[in-house]
C-alpha cells in the first residue's frame, strides 16, 4: 500500500481538517507529519465545531488509528489541553492515538524565544502564532532539541540544561518575561504524553503499509508557508510540502500514492508577508465576512483576496498534486464577477512563474469570470451546480491540468460533494 497525502496549496486554512475528517472512513491510519499547534484544523458535524491543533483530524472515528509523526513539534501543555477537551466529551484517545519518539518537544522557553524574536523585529515581524514553532525547529536542526523519547528518562535534568541555554539567548533580547507563567502545566503535560503509546513511528507506519493498511498523511499550514518554497522569510519553519511527508513520517518517496491538493475558491493569509491578490477594500471585507475568515488558532482576522493561479500552479508543481479539492465555493456565491490572477508583471516583465520575491509594486493581471448568485450550501450533488460554478471549475481544471475531485460547499462534514469516480 501507499501513503496518500492531503496538503494545503495556499497560505494555510484551506479546510484540511474538514476534508481529512470526510476522507477518514476510506483509510485505516491518519498521520500528522509536520508543524505543531500553529495549526488550527476545524471539523464540524452534528452541529458541533471542533478545532484540533496537535492531534490528527481522523480522531473522531474511533476505529481509526492516528499518529503524531516524527516531523511534528509537540507542545506538552497545549497537547494536554486538547486531550482534556476531547476526554471531557467522553473520548478515550489512548486507544487510537500514537506518538513518535522522535517528535521534537516545544518547551516553554521556545515560546518565550518566539515572542522575544517577534517583539524585537517590530514591524518586520513574521506574525507567527507565538507557539514556539521557529525556535523548536531551530533547536532540532541545531541539534540541541529534546524529543518525546527524552521524557522517558531524566527529562527534568535535560530540560533544565536546555533552559539555561535558552535563558542565555533570551538575555540578548530586550524582552521581559515571566518564566513561571510559561511553564504552568508543563509537568502535567509531560505526564499526559506518558499515558500514550510512544513508538518508533517510522517502523509502525511501514509495517502498516506492508500489512495492506491504508494511510492518509494530513499536512499542516500550506505550500506558500513552506520553509524552502514559501514566501520566505514570511513562512513557517517546516517543510509543509509533499516531500515533508517522507521525512516527517519515515516513508520512502516511492511510497507516496495520491497527493490531494486543497485550496479555497479564493485566497487568505494570516500573519505578515506578501499577498499579491490581497483585497484591502470592501470586497476583501465582504469575503472575510462571508467566509468567517478569522484564525482558528489565534483568532486574528485573515487577509482575503482573489484566487491566484500563478501561486496555485507553483504549488501543484512542487507537490506533484494528483487530485484537487476546492473548498469554500459557497462563499463566492454573492459576487457578480470572480477574479482570478493569471500572471504577474514585475519591473515591466510579465511572468506566469512564481518568482523568488513578490515585490510590493508588482502588477497582477486578472481574468474575470461570471459569479453564481445561488446558495450552494444545501446542494448534495454536482448536478445541482449552477452553470457559472461549473464554468469556474472547468476553467481551473483546464489551467491546472488536474481534476478537481471534491467540492466543499460549507463547513459541515455533510456539505461535501465528490465528483467523478469518487
Ligand atoms: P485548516 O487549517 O486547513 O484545517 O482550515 P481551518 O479550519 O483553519 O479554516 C477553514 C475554515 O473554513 C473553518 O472554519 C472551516 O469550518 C471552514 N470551512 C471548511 N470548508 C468550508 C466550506 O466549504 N465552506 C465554508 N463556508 N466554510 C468551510
Ligand atoms: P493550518 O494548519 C495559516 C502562519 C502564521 C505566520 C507564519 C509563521 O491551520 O493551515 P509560525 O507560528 O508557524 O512560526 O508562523 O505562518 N501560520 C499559519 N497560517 N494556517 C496555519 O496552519 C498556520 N500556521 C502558521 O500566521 O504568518
Ligand atoms: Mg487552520
Amino acid at each position: 500500500m501507499k501513503v496518500d497525502v492531503l496538503l494545503g496549496l495556499q497560505w494555510g486554512d484551506e479546510g484540511k481538517g474538514k476534508v481529512v475528517d470526510v476522507l477518514t472512513p476510506k483509510y485505516d491510519v491518519i498521520t500528522r507529519f509536520q508543524g505543531g499547534p500553529n495549526a488550527g484544523h476545524t471539523l464540524e458535524f452534528n452541529n458541533i465545531k471542533h478545532v484540533l491543533h496537535n492531534i490528527p483530524s481522523g480522531i473522531f472515528h474511533p476505529d481509526k488509528m492516528n499518529i503524531i509523526g516524527n516531523g511534528v513539534v509537540l507542545d506538552p501543555i497545549s497537547f494536554k489541553q486538547e486531550i482534556d477537551k476531547l476526554e471531557a466529551m467522553g473520548m478515550d484517545l489512548t486507544r487510537n492515538l500514537l506518538i513518535s519518539k522522535k517528535a521534537h518537544l516545544i518547551l516553554p522557553t521556545h515560546r518565550i524565544l518566539d515572542a522575544a524574536s517577534e517583539a524585537c523585529k517590530g514591524i518586520t515581524k513574521i506574525g507567527s502564532t507565538l507557539k514556539g514553532i521557529g525556535p523548536t525547529y531551530m533547536d532540532k536542526t541545531g541539534r540541541n532539541g529534546l524529543r518525546v523519547g527524552d521524557i522517558l528518562n531524566n527529562f527534568d535534568k535535560k530540560y533544565s540544561d536546555l533552559k539555561k541555554k535558552h535563558q542565555q539567548l533570551l538575555g540578548m533580547y530586550d524582552f521581559e518575561y515571566n518564566i513561571a507563567e510559561f511553564e504552568k502545566g508543563l509537568a502535567e503535560g509531560i505526564e499526559c504524553i506518558k499515558k500514550f503509546t510512544i513508538i518508533d513511528s517510522e517502523h509502525r507506519i511501514n509495517d502498516y503499509l506492508k500489512q495492506g493498511k491504508s494511510v492518509l498523511a494530513e499536512g499542516a499550514q500550506g505550500t506558500l508557508l513552506d520553509i524552502d518554497f514559501g514566501s520566505y522569510p514570511f513562512v513557517t519553519s517546516s517543510n509543509t510540502i509533499c516531500a515533508g511527508a517522507c521525512t516527517g513520517m519515515g516513508i520512502a518517496p516511492n511510497k507516496i500514492g495520491e497527493v490531494y491538493g486543497i485550496f479555497k475558491a479564493y485566497c487568505t493569509r494570516v500573519g505578515s508577508g506578501p499577498f499579491p491578490t490581497e483585497l484591502e477594500d470592501e470586497t476583501g471585507e465582504a469575503l472575510r465576512k462571508a467566509g468567517h475568515e478569522f484564525g482558528a488558532t489565534t483568532g486574528r482576522p485573515r487577509r482575503c483576496g482573489w484566487m491566484d493561479l500563478v501561486a496555485l500552479k507553483y504549488s501543484v508543481m512542487i507537490n506533484g498534486v494528483t487530485q484537487l479539492i476546492m473548498t469554500k465555493s459557497d462563499v463566492l456565491s454573492t459576487f457578480e464577477t470572480i477574479k482570478v490572477a493569471t500572471s504577474y508583471k514585475i519591473n515591466g516583465v510579465e511572468t506566469e512563474e512564481f518568482p523568488y520575491e513578490l515585490p510590493e509594486n508588482m502588477e497582477v493581471i486578472y481574468t474575470e469570470l461570471p459569479g453564481w448568485n445561488e446558495d450552494l450550501t444545501g446542494m448534495k450533488s454536482e448536478d445541482e451546480f449552477p452553470e457559472e460554478l461549473n464554468n469556474y471549475i472547468a476553467y481551473l481544471e483546464n489551467e491546472l491540468e488536474i481534476p478537481i475531485t471534491i467540492i466543499s460547499v460549507g463547513p459541515d462534514r455533510e456539505q461535501t460533494i465528490l465528483r467523478g469516480e469518487n
